[in-house]
């Protein structure tokens, strides 16, 4: 069977014990072997199990795509469901598509892609009030170049909202955080999934994502908003950034935004040659030992974001 047929899912977007509109693959040894067919149930207990132990081996049909996005659409507009699932959901088929957005040569569809992601998050937040804190409850503290991005897509949202950003600009701002890595596609996949730190010559190399970034996104039809966050998220308040090392208010705001939360996520990932730091040393070690870098408003404001988070899961809980 061909590759291309299939789209990955992840199992927990899955609504248990009820009948699923499509068949599952799994894909195991190189093949792609039914594992459900349509109407068929799965326990809440075996999706949680395979979460745990392969998440990454499931598909279906890529021509069930729209098919999927509806399913997901209607689980998030059910009224049984309470807020931290819905999180949970939105999150999960997400992260499928972000693998699409860094795997697909398809550059156009992949942007399309990203400001669908958006505007799931964005109704997800205008309904519940507590969204965003199980949303960033829910961050996945694992590094790969679509859950760091996804990850940085919702704090950036996060954070704009808490300092007024709205409408249009609120979908710049999520679509630019979602692609601000996306010069990654051009740099050599074993530097970015490098297990220690990088050496001069990858440091190098590593260093000209932003640019690799621009000059992709160059070629079609996205906002300033986007085109900055993506070119100037590396940039320093006190102009010691890469690569124009542009000071203060030069850079835009928006990746002055993407610049907080992209040090945030990294400071509360696992990383093989750093612990993770819990949400609140992270911001405190960013404002005590970071805070020339970056816009004191918006580091404050970022504050609130993690309050957010707390009211409704306390940090014991969060992943
Ligand atoms: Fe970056
Ligand atoms: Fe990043």
């Amino acid at each position: 069977m061909n590759e291309e047929k299939f789209m990955k899912i992840r199992l927990s977007s899955i609504h248990p014990s009820a009948a699923v509109p499509f068949d599952i693959f799994v894909h195991i040894g190189g093949k792609f072997i039914h594992y459900l067919r349509v109407g068929d149930f799965i326990s809440a207990e075996k999706i949680k199990s395979f979460e745990r132990r392969a998440p990454d081996v499931f598909f279906i049909y890529s021509s069930e795509r729209l098919n999927y996005k509806k399913y997901v659409r209607e689980r998030m507009l059910s009224d049984q469901l309470p807020s931290r699932e819905k999180a949970l959901i939105l999150r999960e088929s997400s992260l499928s598509m972000m693998e699409e957005l860094f795997e697909n040569p398809d550059v156009n569809k992949a942007l399309n892609e990203s400001k669908e992601i958006i505007n799931e998050f964005i109704s997800f937040m205008d309904q519940d009030p507590e969204a965003m804190g199980h949303l960033i409850g829910l961050s996945s503290h694992d590094f790969y170049t679509y859950n760091h991005s996804l990850d940085v897509g919702i704090y950036s949202l996060g954070l704009a909202k808490v300092t007024g950003i709205k409408g249009t600009d609120l979908h710049d701002m999520g679509q630019g955080a979602l692609l601000h890595d996306i010069g990654k596609r051009h740099v050599n996949v074993d530097i970015i999934c490098k297990s220690g730190p990088l050496d001069e010559v990858e440091w190098a190399q590593m260093q000209k994502h932003p640019q690799y970034g621009l000059s992709i996104l160059d070629n079609y039809s996205v906002s300033d908003a986007v085109r900055a966050c993506c070119f100037e998220h590396h940039e320093s308040f006190l102009g010691n950034g890469y690569p124009q090392q542009l000071q203060g208010h030069e850079i835009h705001p928006m990746a002055r935004i993407v610049a907080i939360t992209d040090t945030y996520d990294a400071l509360t990932t696992k990383r093989s040659y750093n612990a993770p730091m819990s949400p609140s040393a992270a911001l405190n070690f960013m404002k005590e030992k970071l805070s020339t870098r970056y816009d004191a408003d918006l580091l404050r404001a970022m504050f609130e974001v993690l309050f957010q988070m707390e009211s409704v899961m306390p940090l014991a809980e969060a992943k």
